[in-house]
């Protein structure tokens, strides 16, 4: 395994018996209170926190930090085309405590970026392909002296960043339901890989459980 500079990535996330983050219609509402509070008391530990546009345009989440004292830390978002809304929550909620820095490409309109720079969100450019290139994403955000980053979601940022080999601590927490649906998204969507030996395979390192959830806990192996 090629080893680069990057941020400590830990991806987290809630889902279903069956792997479902969500609903068909797009329901993420699967944690209990219990559950929220060990997210959010593992968000006062990392540098950033970071999410795919989908989620915002889904969700509007704040991605703030609920129940504990904390710093604050950066809200990190990828968007290749800078289409979240300009006053979607993880803009206009207290920046002061959460910086906002927006990832997008090349092709980002220009118009779109002075927008977002005049409510002081950082634009990140970060590749000339479709999508957000995420291991040079990582550099330059090691160099902004980010060290740790929690990754929320959703399924199709996820599949970039195992595809990429990009995470290293998974936290899962199993709900006790089972949505189904095609439709619904997976933790992991994108295209996948034909074997299972291309896989990225992950160590086992904690399991617990309490009112019907179970929380696991794996570290990338040979890393
Ligand atoms: N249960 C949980 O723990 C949990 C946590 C988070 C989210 N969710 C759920 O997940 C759902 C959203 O997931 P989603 O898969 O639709 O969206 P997503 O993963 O949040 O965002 C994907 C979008 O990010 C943009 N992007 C930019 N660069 C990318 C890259 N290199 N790789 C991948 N995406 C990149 C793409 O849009 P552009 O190409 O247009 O930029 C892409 O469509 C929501 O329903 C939400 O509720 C659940």
């Amino acid at each position: 395994m090629k080893e680069i500079k990057k941020p400590y990535i830990i991806l987290s996330a809630a889902m279903t018996i069956d792997g479902k983050i969500a609903s068909k219609m797009g329901d993420p509402d699967l944690s209990d209170e219990e559950d929220w509070r060990e997210v959010h008391k593992l968000r006062t530990q990392m540098d950033a926190i970071m999410v795919g546009k989908g989620t915002i345009l889904k969700d509007n989440p704040k991605l703030h930090i609920k129940y504990f004292k904390h710093k604050g830390y950066y809200r990190i978002i990828v968007d290749s085309t800078l289409s979240i809304p300009i006053n979607s929550n993880v803009i206009d909620f207290k920046p002061e405590i959460y910086p906002t820095i927006l990832c997008t490409t090349e092709n980002a309109p220009l118009d779109k970026i002075k927008e977002f720079e005049s409510k002081n969100v950082a634009v990140l450019k970060v590749g000339a392909k479709d999508q957000v290139d995420l291991k040079k994403l990582m550099l330059l955000l090691s160099k902004k002296g980010i060290k740790s980053i929690l990754l929320e979601g959703g399924g199709n940022l996820n599949w970039s960043f195992i595809k990429d080999d990009l995470v290293d601590e998974l936290r899962l927490t199993i709900a006790p339901w089972i949505i189904g649906g095609k439709e619904a998204i997976s933790l992991i969507e994108g295209e996948g890989f034909d074997k299972m030996i291309q896989g990225r395979k992950f160590k086992l390192v904690k399991v617990s459980s309490r009112d019907n959830y179970v929380m696991l806990r794996y570290q990338r192996k040979n890393r």
